[in-house]
């Protein structure tokens, strides 16, 4: 076959993967191109990172600060993918902000660690789980050593300590900032509008497998580029594709999602998934217990379990607590799913309020009042009903103790106008399955062996979080990991 027709062929192979591949059987249709010599490369880079999320960014970073050198690849006309949507709250124990800021000194790597494989009913790989643990509370001494300002700690469902760590006042879209600059201070290219459409992967005779390079479409321009160090897929999870939730998990069919739409999407993952690499954990799919939840339909964004954590509770639209507000994320959305309606209604005061509460109230998706009986009216709730429900909880807090579902962290009774409510659902947010790795992010395919100069992080990858992550342990895997990663591949010799 001449070079030109080979060249062809392997264009038309492409197409069919990133086309048909994506609903394909996991793995089914395995295509490794053995002959990439013959590919004529557009372009050569260093290092490329898929993704400018949270994970991308820092991979960014951290391979350029270690000899790289690296170009962001992003499928978007905007920098930071679903990041921007996140609320940023990032678990780490032992950290400097715990201890000297906030006088925390009873937490610990293994409490974090506890806590985490627990969450995900031990089906977490246990030796990632560790890594993420202990080396989290050195991405808090970065994001510190960049200038982030860890205004406050507080607690998230299912940890037994105050860990999540508020990067800034201003939640995912200030991480990301945060983030953007110093990859632009470190002067890193970053190419908007660039969709990798499948991987270059050859395969040895003995079968190992190593990257070569990328098949992408750069501002509607199809070409090649190859890559010599390494390349590390930071591409999010899948929680924005109705398809791909439905055809993981068929019983999560019809949710919304906190995702958007076209950024969570699990292209890349299925791409690599077709030419061999692993995945662990892949039908854990998270609902997250409060999205809100409007008259329209229209509109809904997280609400973020923060509110929680600093003393909101849950109620049901007959004012009734129905389960302990910080439990894990799958017990929540379980128990409100099983209420009147399955929605819930969230009630705070001043005592309780949280920074994100005066956004949701611009969005219309929160309510405020100077009573308890104006603010049940606002809501459709039964006046006497929650002023009684919210007088017992005081009594609670009073007392140390709630004897109905005994909540951690009783300080903050409900007691200061204003009031605030807002209705919430669950819905799709998280998706805890992915490409396997190793602990230096590296991709392992079916057979167990790594694909070489192949690495990923963040959401895109499984195994860390189990059947249920954390609340504040998705930041926490991709600052951690995107620098792990990358660390690891600046080694790979260019
Ligand atoms: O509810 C939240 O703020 C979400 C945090 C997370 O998913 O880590």
């Amino acid at each position: 076959m001449s070079d030109i027709k080979r060249r062809d062929f392997i264009k038309g192979a492409v197409a069919s993967v990133v086309t048909a591949g994506i609903f394909s059987a996991p793995n089914a249709s395995a295509q490794v191109f053995c002959n990439a010599d013959k590919i004529k490369w557009d372009e050569t880079l260093d290092t490329v990172i898929i993704g400018s999320g949270f994970a991308g960014l820092t991979a960014a970073c951290h391979s350029k600060l270690n000899g790289a050198d690296p170009v962001i690849f992003e499928k978007r006309a905007l920098v930071g993918g679903n990041s921007v949507l996140s609320t940023a709250w990032l678990n780490a124990a032992e950290t400097t902000v715990q201890r000297d800021k906030f006088g925390i000194m009873d937490d610990s790597h293994e409490l974090h660690y506890q806590d985490t494989m627990k969450g995900g009913d031990f089906k977490n790989d246990p030796a990632m789980v560790k890594k993420l643990t202990d080396e989290v509370t050195n991405s808090v001494e970065w994001l510190k050593s960049i200038g982030a300002p860890f205004p406050k700690v507080i607690f998230m469902g299912g940890a037994v300590k105050k860990r999540a760590h508020a990067v800034s006042n201003e939640y995912g879209g200030g991480l990301v900032k945060l983030l953007y600059n110093q990859t632009k201070e470190l002067k890193i290219p970053l190419r908007k509008k660039t969709n990798v459409l499948d991987f270059v992967i050859v395969e040895d005779k003995d079968g190992i497998k190593e990257m070569q390079g990328l098949y992408v479409d750069q501002n509607g321009k199809k070409k090649y580029v190859r890559v010599k160090r390494a390349v590390i897929v930071a591409t999010g999870g899948f929680g924005g594709s109705a398809e791909m939730v439905e055809r993981y998990d068929p019983s999560l069919k019809g949710y919304a999602t906190t995702n958007f739409t076209d950024a969570s999407t699990g292209e890349a993952m299925v791409a690599a998934m077709d030419k061999g690499a692993d995945t662990a954990g892949i039908n854990y799919i998270q609902i997250h217990p409060t999205l809100s939840r409007t008259e329209s339909g229209k509109g809904n964004i997280l609400i973020t379990e923060g509110l929680r954590g600093t003393g909101f509770i849950l109620i049901n639209n007959q004012c009734k607590r129905f389960v302990m507000d910080l439990d894990r994320r799958d017990v929540v959305s379980a128990a409100i799913l099983q209420q009147p309606q399955k929605y819930a209604i969230l009630i705070g005061s001043q005592e309780t309020y949280e920074g994100k509460v005066a956004d949701y109230i611009k969005l219309g998706l929160a309510f405020e009042a100077n009573t308890l009986q104006e603010l049940a009216q606002k809501v459709k709730l039964d006046p006497a009903a929650l002023v009684e429900v919210i007088s017992e909880y005081n009594g609670y807090v009073k007392a140390g103790k709630d004897p109905q579902f005994n909540r951690r962290d009783l300080t903050k009774p409900i007691l200061t106008a204003p009031f605030y409510a807002i209705p919430v659902q669950p819905a799709i947010h998280h998706t805890m399955g992915g490409l396997r790795i190793n602990t230096e992010g590296q991709v392992v395919d079916v057979h167990g062996n790594i694909i070489k100069r192949m690495y990923a992080a963040g959401e895109v990858t499984g195994g860390i979080h189990g059947t249920n992550r954390l609340g504040g342990n998705a930041v926490a895997d991709c600052l951690t990991f995107g620098r792990l990663a990358a660390q690891r591949a600046a080694k790979e010799k260019a």
